[in-house]
């Protein structure tokens, strides 16, 4: 995408001139805290939200003027729940593939409720799901048209430690299969466990893109940082040698790792 502004009509400025470019087959992280814009950005991609400005193209699909050629190759798994049907599942995503204008697969359908330990439950109607399970129900959904690209909003916000690791089974698995995963989350481990590359976003603008080993090599110096009562001028005699003292001697910083 280049050049993509998003200023939402209460005139607030979402996007700012983002240009990111995601390469075939790579899990690529959207790190930023809430407000960042990682939504907006996906919408736009997803084509559910209009950019103000800029292009995307999905696998050389311009998402605006070749909507339904570049929709297709997306799959969309939403930050917020949404499915709430008296439907069936298998039916709600076999009604999802066809969306796509993609000829019946019930063994290839079938399998994705294996992968997402849904299949017990292919029988039953999303609204007697539990949370969790709904949530299941729209990964399922997402991979119904076999997407080439795979985009997950804020995937382990609020989700148990069961289905946490399942997701991250699965994308692995796509992975390898071929398929491009780009996913926004708040949590640094989150991005550190999945991704090849981050990007980090804030405000709007992205600040950062970097492979996730340099990244974390950045990151990778811990500290902790004391705020004092009463400023120090120097480090107390006796004390280890690997203190600072920082904003005038109001903070005293312990190194207690370092990577490099
Ligand atoms: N439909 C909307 N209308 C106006 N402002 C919006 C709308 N959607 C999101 N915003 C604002 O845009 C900014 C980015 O939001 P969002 O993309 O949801 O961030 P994130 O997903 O990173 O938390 C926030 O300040 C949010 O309040
Ligand atoms: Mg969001």
């Amino acid at each position: 995408m280049s050049h993509l502004f998003k200023t939402y009509k209460s005139g607030l400025h979402a996007l700012k001139d983002i240009n990111l470019q995601i390469e075939r087959g790579e899990i690529f992280a959207l790190l930023g805290p809430n407000g960042a814009g990682k939504t907006t950005l996906i919408n736009i991609i997803c084509g559910i939200v209009n950019p103000t400005s800029g292009r995307v193209l999905a696998d050389g699909q311009d998402i605006v003027r070749n909507y339904r050629a570049a929709r297709s190759k997306i799959g969309l798994v939403p930050q917020e729940l949404s499915t709430d049907a008296f439907e069936s599942v298998i039916n709600t995503v076999q009604f999802s593939r066809g969306l796509f204008g993609k000829r019946p697969n019930r063994p290839y359908l079938e399998q994705v409720l294996k992968d997402l330990s849904l299949y017990d439950k292919k029988d039953s109607s999303i609204i007697s799901l539990s949370g969790g399970m709904k949530r299941r129900v729209l990964i399922a959904k997402a991979l119904a048209h076999e997407p080439d690209m795979l985009f997950l909003d804020e995937p382990t916000a609020g989700v148990d430690v069961e289905l946490r690791r399942d997701m991250w089974k699965l994308v692995r698995s796509l992975r390898e299969r071929g398929v491009t995963i780009i996913l926004t989350t708040h949590y640094i481990e989150e991005a550190e466990q999945m991704a090849d590359r981050i990007g980090v976003i804030n405000h709007g603008e992205i600040i950062l893109i970097e492979h996730k080993s340099v990244l974390m090599k950045k990151l990778g110096r811990k500290q902790l940082k004391l705020k004092l009562g009463a400023p120090l001028a120097s480090i107390p005699e006796g004390l280890p040698e690997d203190l600072e003292l920082a904003a005038g001697g109001h903070e005293l910083i312990c190194i207690l790792d370092s990577s490099e």
